[in-house]
């Protein structure tokens, strides 16, 4: 055994959800690094390759402390042949040939554009990316029909470009709290996502909206639309009512992890501190308001907790505890109920940390879960 001058070797748990990972972590050159090839993968459609590199980006984000040489690596779970080849290289030399190559692409460079306005997927941005356009001028000189959604995502492709920032999403919040607890009184809204894992910026906010009298949620989030319409203050929005009651999950899996909660893909108007605005002049135009884009998410109490840990995330933490339950405890989570395929039933849970113990893991807090 080599000892002395090496680190010891470092030991993890295999699925995320066993562990805790923090933002951003001690590595943020190699996670970076990682990143950019799960992105990569993503906007290839290649789902498999990506959810490879986003184990072993967030394996890395994990580890409490620097990697100084691949050694201390071994015998780590999640990190594959191609994940050390691009450690070893960042280790090595800075950075990674394979990144920037990728970074540098036309084809990344153009799907990252174009994916980037709201309402575009990956599918569409491809088909585009196919017929030549790579930027948004080529795209509105193309001539194709673009949905509400897309015309919205291009009209504010600037502002919701730009990262939410922490203090924004705490303005929004106010907006969302008065408007919420104005059609119904005692109504509970809580701030998930990103920020509610700690993250200081994020490309959306997310909120969960709840009432302690089952029932009384339903139909909410037309009446909150409707409010924040009144206000002036909602440029966009698209709404889904909730599908769950007409056909529950049932025995056995969820067949997709889109869940069936009433809900809203909105983009609000925030109007922006007169003193700030001044510093943002030169990029922000001279309006005193920016577009951010806010998701809205109504369920009943008897469900909270599942859609809290539904959508708190990270979407890589959560697919892990789908996969824990499935694999490991033969169980089928998702943001509505957690069902026990040997005891053939629905295991309640009124707090995220009964869902943890019925599933046999140690509670992760929010700021834990950003795998
Ligand atoms: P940023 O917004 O990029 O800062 O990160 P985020 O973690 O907040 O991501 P996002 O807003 O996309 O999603 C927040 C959480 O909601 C994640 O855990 C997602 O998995 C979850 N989520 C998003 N869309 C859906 C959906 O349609 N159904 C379900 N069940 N969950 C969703
Ligand atoms: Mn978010
Ligand atoms: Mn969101």
């Amino acid at each position: 055994e080599q000892q002395g001058v090496e680190a010891p070797v470092f030991s993890a748990a295999s699925y995320a959800c066993q562990r805790s990972t923090p933002q951003p972590g001690h590595n943020t050159l190699l996670t970076d690094s990682l990143a950019v090839l799960a992105e990569s993968a993503e906007l290839n459609g290649d789902e498999g390759r990506a959810v490879a590199f986003r184990r072993s980006e967030a394996l890395l984000r994990s580890l409490d402390r620097r990697v100084q040489g691949v050694a201390e690596l071994r015998g780590l779970p999640c990190l594959g042949e191609h994940s050390r080849r691009v450690i070893q290289d960042v280790l090595d030399n800075g950075k990674s040939s394979e990144v920037e190559e990728t970074k540098s692409s036309s084809r990344y460079k153009a799907m990252k554009v174009l994916t980037g306005i709201f309402g575009v997927g990956v599918k569409t941005a491809k088909r585009w990316f196919t017929e030549g356009i790579c930027s948004l001028a080529q795209l509105e000189t193309s001539g194709h029909t673009l949905n509400p959604a897309q015309q919205a995502g291009l009209k504010y492709y600037a502002d919701l470009n730009q990262p939410v920032t922490r203090d924004e999403a705490d303005a929004i919040s106010v907006t969302v709290e008065e408007a919420v607890c104005s059609v119904l009184p005692g109504a509970q809204v809580t701030l998930a996502g990103g920020f509610r894992r700690g993250k200081t910026s994020g490309h959306d906010v997310d909120f969960l909206i709840t009432h302690p009298d089952e029932g009384k949620e339903e139909g909410l989030v037309h009446k909150v639309t409707a409010c924040l319409e009144s206000r002036g203050v909602l440029l966009y929005h698209q709404t889904t009512r909730n599908t769950y009651q007409e056909s529950p999950e049932g025995a056995g899996r969820p067949r997709s992890n889109m869940d069936r909660f009433e809900r809203c893909f909105s983009i609000l108007k925030l109007v922006q501190d007169p003193v700030q605005v001044e510093a943002d002049q030169t990029d922000s135009g001279c309006r005193p308001w920016r577009a951010v884009r806010v998701d809205l998410v109504v369920s009943p109490i008897s469900q909270f907790a599942f859609a809290l840990l539904g959508w708190t995330g990270s979407k890589l933490f959560e697919r892990e505890m789908r996969r824990w339950a499935v694999h490991e405890k033969s169980m089928s989570l998702s943001s509505h109920a957690l069902y026990d395929n040997n005891q053939k039933r629905y295991l309640t849970a009124s707090s995220e940390e009964e869902i943890f113990a019925h599933l046999g893991l140690e509670y992760v807090s929010p700021s834990g879960r950003n795998a």
